[in-house]
């Protein structure tokens, strides 16, 4: 029996001992090319970026040529040989073709190459079998594994934290609700308000915007865990960096401070960022061609620098001296705001042109978990701030201490009665802790130099569109 071969094994391994020997690819057909004497066929089969060229007599497969177009699905069998031509190592001369699936040219829409990422986003069920679309989730399923490796090296466990909760982590009342209750008729109570009492779960539930709270749990009993997860932010912000469903990693560690959270936080992309250098390099050299020429120099810079530690104050300050000297920002800064995406991005492209971890922050705007200092005034929040992604990790210092937390919550209005098993956690056995959430799909921007975050997951949710 003829064996069959990814393209990335013949490609990229030893395959001496295959040569003049029989075997088979599958694959879709990238472009087909050739005169009446011979045909050149390029087959991709999504293992690896580059193409098998494929050698066939015109006069011996007259009528799988002619059904052969862009985009269909073929079997080729036949003799892998070294190449004549230039651009790669082995080729196959084709002794038995099949045709699996034809792609009609007159309807397949990824004829040529060029297609806009907008066009491209209309065909998501299509774009995947670009060589972009390709090179993109080859990254993304590397940084996943890079993101379960990193952890597991030092001692994490992966702890699994519901999708469905009653719990609003980061209190923006942005949350998708969950129901089974007849959206035409439901049960009402004796106020004529939504009985959410008789609703599945018997009592209001949506899905979660982060694995935090639940994540605290498992820190605070078995040490350090992290959550990997899909996460949901029905916030309508239309921007090239928001999806309302995304993928975050949260680690939560018993017994870490300010100084070893921001040090795992840098410790950790900078581990991702080689991990990807070692490891996408086809895909990366493809990238940095085709989307972006600067992308493998900025992630070997971001490997070799220090980030910065800047606390929330002195950043304010910079940025008015900025402003003072005439530096035009779209939205005023001053002490307390909560920072826009062109402020991060001056502090890290043009101040310090390297990433920023700032801390710090004034309580007001960040979470009514985090650890408040001594100055009544701030937490302590870090966000990391990246060139051209702005924030791609949020984390902090938790409140350990329950009178705090529960002033806190108090002050914010929070619910009590979803709060209970939360508060707990400082009742009984309180530690110091932190963590943080990484953004997985602005990670995925970073390192892919993609420009907008729909193009950067497999099917994109955002304001207006489910679609695939
Ligand atoms: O800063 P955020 O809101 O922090 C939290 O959710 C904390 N509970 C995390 C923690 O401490 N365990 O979100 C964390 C990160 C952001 O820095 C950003 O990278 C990403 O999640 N993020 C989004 N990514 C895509 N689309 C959105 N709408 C996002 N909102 C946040
Ligand atoms: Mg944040």
């Amino acid at each position: 029996m003829t064996k069959r071969f990814e393209i990335a094994y013949l490609l990229k391994e030893d395959v001496k001992a295959l040569l003049n020997t029989n075997i088979i690819v599958k694959g879709w057909v990238r472009t087909k090319r050739g005169n009446k004497n011979v045909a050149f066929i390029a087959v991709n089969d999504g293992s690896i970026i580059h193409n098998i060229q494929v050698v066939a007599d015109p006069a011996k497969f007259e009528e799988e040529l002619r059904r052969i177009t862009t985009g269909a699905c073929i079997g080729v069998e036949g003799k892998l040989v070294e190449s004549q031509g230039s651009g790669q190592a082995v080729e196959i001369q084709a002794e038995k073709i099949v045709v699996y699936g034809e792609a009609d040219p007159d309807s397949y829409p990824l004829q040529k190459k060029g297609h806009s990422m907008e066009f491209l986003r209309e065909i998501g069920h299509l774009r995947l079998r670009t060589n972009t679309f390709g090179a993109v989730m080859r990254m993304r399923h590397e940084m996943a594994y890079a993101i379960h490796t990193f952890f597991h090296e030092r001692g994490f466990f992966y702890f699994h934290t519901p999708l469905i909760t009653a719990s609003d982590c980061e209190g923006a009342g942005e949350m998708f609700h969950v129901s089974t209750l007849d959206p035409e008729n439901p049960p009402r109570d004796k106020e004529g308000k939504i009985d959410w009492e008789q609703d599945f779960f018997g009592k209001f539930t949506a899905l979660t915007v982060s694995g935090q709270l639940e994540g605290e749990l498992g820190a605070t009993s078995l040490g350090k865990i992290y959550t990997f997860g899909p996460t949901f932010r029905a916030e309508n912000s239309n921007t090239p960096r928001h999806l309302a469903e995304f993928w975050m990693i949260e680690p939560e560690m018993a017994f870490y401070d300010l100084d070893s959270l921001t040090q795992l936080e840098e410790e950790f992309i900078k581990y991702l960022v080689r991990w990807a250098l070692d490891h996408c390099m086809d895909d990366l050299e493809f990238l940095n061609k085709m989307i972006d020429n600067s992308l493998i120099e900025r992630l070997k810079s971001v490997v070799d620098t220090d980030f910065v530690r800047l606390p929330y104050t002195e950043g304010i300050k910079i940025l008015e001296e900025a402003a003072a000297k005439g530096h035009k920002f779209e939205f005023p800064v001053s002490w307390g705001v909560d920072l826009a995406s062109e402020h991060e991005r001056y502090l890290v492209e043009h101040h310090f042109k390297k990433p920023v971890i700032m801390i710090d922050y004034p309580k007001e705007i960040k979470a009514f978990y985090m650890k408040q200092n001594d100055d009544g005034k701030t937490v302590q929040g870090t966000d990391v701030l990246f060139p051209q992604i702005g924030e791609i990790i949020g984390g902090s210092v938790r409140e350990e201490s329950y009178d705090k937390l529960l002033k806190r919550i108090e002050e914010l209005n929070i619910p009590m009665k979803d709060m209970w098993w939360y508060l707990d956690t400082r009742r009984y056995g309180s530690c110091p802790h932190a963590g943080f959430g990484l953004g997985f799909e602005r990670l995925m921007l970073f390192v892919t130099g993609m420009a907008n975050i729909r193009d950067v997951i497999p099917f994109p949710r955002t304001p207006g569109n489910a679609n695939f």
